[in-house]
């Protein structure tokens, strides 16, 4: 569907992918989510004490964690978030355990074209694949094809082949074992029935599950890290969320509350959107071609060029948000007295999502769990910034692939026992 250009073969895929993400299906997959956020939160709790969370974590003293200047422990909590995020997808998707979470390793299963099993790094395979793939993305489609060849053995090619090969195993093992309780997959007509005679081809459900295993997996992983930068930057910003979801929660729903009642929180949807304003995941310019001459801010664009525009540099513009480099979540109520004029700014110009019929569609499926995720961290810990890292106008350094990806995120996390 993504791949797509043609609009008649773009609607006709959206529609069948759209039952996927219906709210229906989104609720029911909430307890995958919180269970994997249960586990999160014992993960976190081994590294904040500097323990490996199992023989296998692969994120020991020195690569993944160490002791700050005052003796604290300090760790990298960007590959716990990411793996957090391919647990989750696995699950929700096609009822695969990954269980990277409990082993400290993101080592997962994948099969080869040539029927092949072994285990490939899910981060190193996808980020190793943008990264290989998107400066080609810029040539022809010849000169695409001969640099593929001519980089056939590089680096880059294989971690293609990885990612490709996880996806063929998860699609695989799920046809071929089908989980007793309905997954998103299972919105996917793959057998003949009455209602759908011809169901979709496998070539077409592996470049779907591809798009969604990458999609669903490190958009999540980029918008988790970023706001748990801005609100570890931000203290009393964190302090006043964990307030009010104290608040507005029952005991027994802390720290991992549904996402029925995270909704009822608008602080938090507030830290999430204002998060996505200052640091938009998906960053680069999203490519559209003019079908006809078109004006554009007072510009004549000829039919058949391609445009784009960096989201950032929107969200960023002074003209629209004041303070626009600050993190400033109250900027998002209605009823807060902050910048009241610049309200429906935000909701014609901050767009993390993108607008019209591409717009991303795994959208609700996206804030239900960053909202359980957050909220559940926050309850839980209080986080400040290394800032040896991230100190002074550090910041967070950013990786641009395919998505705006936060390099590493160094936190000392202090358990709150309330
Ligand atoms: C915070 C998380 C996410 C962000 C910021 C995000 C952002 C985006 C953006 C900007 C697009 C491109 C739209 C365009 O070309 O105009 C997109 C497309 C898409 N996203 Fe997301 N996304 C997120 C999470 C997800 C999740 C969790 C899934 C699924 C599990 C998903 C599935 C998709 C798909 C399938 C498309 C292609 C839609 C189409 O071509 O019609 N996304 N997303």
């Amino acid at each position: 569907m993504a791949q797509t250009t043609s609009r008649s073969d773009h609607a006709k895929k959206r529609r069948w992918m759209s039952n996927i993400f219906s709210a229906k299906e989104i609720t029911a997959m909430e307890p995958r989510v919180q269970e994997r956020v249960e586990v999160l939160l014992r993960s976190v709790k081994a590294k904040s004490r500097g323990g490996p969370v199992a023989e296998t974590d692969e994120y020991g003293f020195g690569k993944g964690w160490r002791h700050d200047k005052n003796g604290r422990v300090v760790f990298d909590v960007r590959p716990w978030l990411n793996m957090l995020s391919y647990d989750a997808i696995a699950a929700m998707f096609w009822s695969e355990t990954y269980g990277c979470l409990e082993r400290g390793s993101d080592l997962v299963p994948a099969l080869r074209s040539t029927g092949n099993r072994d285990n490939v790094h899910a981060m190193a395979s996808f980020h190793g694949t943008t990264g290989f793939l998107i400066p080609l993305a810029h040539l022809t489609a010849e000169w695409d094809a001969i640099a593929k060849r001519i980089f056939r053995y590089a680096k880059g090619s294989q971690r293609v082949d990885d990612f490709g090969s996880m996806v063929r195993y998860l699609v695989t093992r799920r046809i071929e074992s089908p989980p007793k309780t309905p997954d998103l997959f299972s919105s996917i007509p793959v057998t003949p029935t009455e209602k759908r005679p011809y169901p979709v081809p496998l070539a077409e459900i592996m470049a779907e599950c591809t798009t969604m295993l990458d999609a669903g997996n490190d958009t999540t992983q980029t918008s988790l890290t970023n706001a748990l930068y801005h609100l570890s930057d931000y203290p009393r910003t964190q302090d006043k969320l964990r307030e009010i979801l104290r608040s507005a929660l029952p005991a027994e729903s802390r720290p991992v509350a549904s996402y029925q009642q995270l909704q009822h929180v608008p602080y938090l949807r507030a830290v999430l959107d204002e998060s996505f304003r200052c640091r938009p995941p998906v960053n680069f310019g999203l490519p559209r071609k003019t079908v006809e001459a078109t004006t554009i801010a007072g510009h004549t664009i000829p039919a058949g060029v391609t445009i784009s525009s960096p989201l950032s540099s929107l969200h960023h513009d002074r003209r629209l948000f004041s303070e626009p480099q600050k993190f400033i979540p109250e900027r998002w109520l209605p009823d807060a007295d902050i910048y009241p004029d610049e309200h429906h700014n935000l909701k014609d110009f901050v767009h993390p999502f993108s607008l019209g019929g591409r717009a991303c569609i795994g959208r609700n499926l996206a804030y239900m769990e960053l909202s359980i995720v957050i909220a559940a961290l926050i309850l839980e810990f209080e986080w400040s910034l290394d800032d040896s890292v991230h100190g002074g106008d550090k910041g967070i350094e950013i990786i641009e692939r395919l998505n705006s990806n936060p390099k590493e995120l160094w936190v000392h996390a202090r358990l709150l026992v309330v």
